[in-house]
Order: C-alpha cells, then sequence, then structure tokens
C-alpha cells in the first residue's frame, strides 16, 4: 500500500484549533492581562458555556460556584485554560471521519477514558499539573483521526487485520504503511506547536521505552489505555489492549496493572468528563 500517512499530516497543521492558537500568543506574551483571555474566551459563547460546565464539574471539583470565564482564569489560571480550550476544541475539530471505521463516540469515549485515568494515575503518584495528563491522554490516538480521513480505504484493511487476527494496530501500521498513529498524531500536535510534554507522550505511547525528555507521563499514558481497553471504555478501533511490561507497571508502583485499585475513581470520572466534554 504505497500512501504516505506522514504526508497527511500537512492538510491539519495548518488548522490549529482557532481560539487556541490565540490564546497561546496571549499567553507567550508577558504584557497580556486576563482581561485579553476573557475577551477572546467571551468571542465564543459555545465556547465559554463549555470552558464554565468543566470547571464546575466534578473534574475540578471546586467548592464554589464559578459564574464567569474571568472567574475561572483566576481560579485554574490562563495556562490550564488554554489547555481545557484544546481539549474541548479538537473533539470538534475532527468531524466528518467515516462512521464505518470507528464511531467518533466511541473514539473520544476511549480518549476522554484515557485522559482520565491518566489524571488519576499521576494524582496517586503524587505529581502536578494533572492537566497536562488529561490532555495527553485525550490527544493519544489523534493521529488515527487524520489517517482513517484521508486513507479510509487503506485504514478499513488495516483494522480489519487487526480484529480479525487480533493484531496490535500500532504493529500492522507499522507493517503496511512504515508509519503509525502515534508518529502522525505526534507530528500533528508538534506542528500545531503544542509543548513536547504533550507530543512526546503522543508519539511514544506504544513504546514509551522511547521517551527520551518525558518518560513518567509516556508511561502513563501507555499504561491507561491499556486499562481503558481493558475496561471496555469507548473505543479507537484497536483490537487488543496494550501489553504493559512488568518492568513499566513497577517503575510507576504498581505489582500489576492497576484496574482493581482505580475502577471507582475512573469510572465516576469517565461520566463526569464525558457529560462536560461530548
Ligand atoms: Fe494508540
Ligand atoms: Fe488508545
Amino acid at each position: 500500500m504505497a500512501v504516505d500517512i506522514e504526508e497527511a499530516v500537512k492538510d491539519w497543521v495548518d488548522s490549529p484549533p482557532h481560539v487556541y492558537v490565540k490564546l497561546k500568543k496571549t499567553l507567550e506574551d508577558p504584557r497580556s492581562s486576563f482581561k485579553e483571555f476573557s475577551s477572546i474566551i467571551g468571542n465564543d459563547p459555545a465556547l465559554s458555556a463549555r470552558l464554565l460546565k468543566i470547571v464546575n464539574s466534578a473534574f475540578y471539583g471546586l467548592e464554589s460556584e464559578v459564574e464567569t470565564v474571568t472567574h475561572a482564569l483566576g481560579i485554574i489560571g490562563t495556562e490550564q485554560l488554554t489547555q481545557l480550550v484544546l481539549a474541548t476544541s479538537v473533539t470538534k475539530q475532527f468531524s466528518g471521519i467515516p462512521e464505518n471505521l470507528v464511531s467518533m463516540d466511541l473514539f473520544w469515549r476511549h480518549s476522554i477514558a484515557c485522559g482520565v485515568t491518566a489524571k488519576i494515575i499521576a494524582d496517586w503518584i503524587g505529581e502536578r499539573n494533572l492537566e497536562n495528563y488529561y490532555l495527553a491522554g485525550m490527544l493519544h490516538d489523534i493521529g488515527s483521526l487524520i489517517i482513517f480521513k484521508k486513507f479510509p480505504v487503506e485504514a478499513e484493511k488495516v483494522l480489519t487485520r487487526c480484529r480479525d487476527k487480533k493484531e496490535c494496530l500500532f504493529d500492522v501500521e507499522r507493517e503496511i504503511f512504515g508509519s503509525s498513529h502515534a508518529k502522525v498524531g505526534g507530528k500533528l500536535l508538534e506542528g500545531w506547536g503544542l509543548p513536547m510534554s504533550l507530543c512526546e507522550p503522543v508519539y511514544f505511547h506504544h513504546r514509551p521505552n522511547k521517551a527520551k525528555d518525558y518518560p513518567l507521563v509516556t508511561k502513563i499514558i501507555h499504561v491507561a489505555d491499556s486499562i481503558v481497553d481493558e475496561m471496555n471504555l469507548g473505543s479507537s478501533g484497536e483490537a487488543i489492549a496494550n501489553s504493559v511490561s512488568p518492568k513499566i507497571l513497577d517503575e510507576l508502583g504498581f505489582d500489576e496493572l492497576p484496574i482493581v485499585k482505580f475502577e471507582n475513581q475512573i469510572t465516576d470520572q469517565y461520566y463526569s468528563a464525558m457529560s462536560v466534554f461530548l
């Protein structure tokens, strides 16, 4: 199959989520103020409403009700809010993907479940900046959407083979395309100018030992991906769960895949995140 899946990234790199890009520019300008952030977000009423819903949900667990975007900025900060804008915008960005390959609803459920699970594991380990874990989980398979959209016929063959032979998508893609959804996704996010703390876990979520600068978040995404596949939360088209090596589990402080340990927490946060992100 002579298709270059990495080429497909070009079509998407030029159209990053619009509001996110503006916020990021504002974030990088030391002279910018809260007021500028709120007015960029305020220009998109649907986005403002979604953000307030997220900030007031169990996802944040705040005690008092947040009623305005400015108030939300004061509580969770400009950087975190910018990341949330990205999380909520990408689901809108990728519409029109052929539903015969993977249902979009199931795909985002898988992504949200992985984000929530990564955040729970990171919290248990004592990490800060949990949004980075959520976002890396939410975006880890985004390369697949580009492949589905650009090469639906080839993608269907790959998915069918994975299902029939119970093979790992990443391995079959590498055999057939010479590249993978992990690499395509990583390139997309890098092209959008996202920090390497997000790009690296996406690049290496199937081979976490390759991560150089962000091994912890990469390993956590790898483990979270496997947990949500075992728990059957959504689907990215993958026929089998990642098999996680005992070494990686040990490095994170587990003696087995921590499904039982986190199951209740994952289920609670998954349903609450779905109600606000989808
Ligand atoms: Fe994947
Ligand atoms: Fe996945």
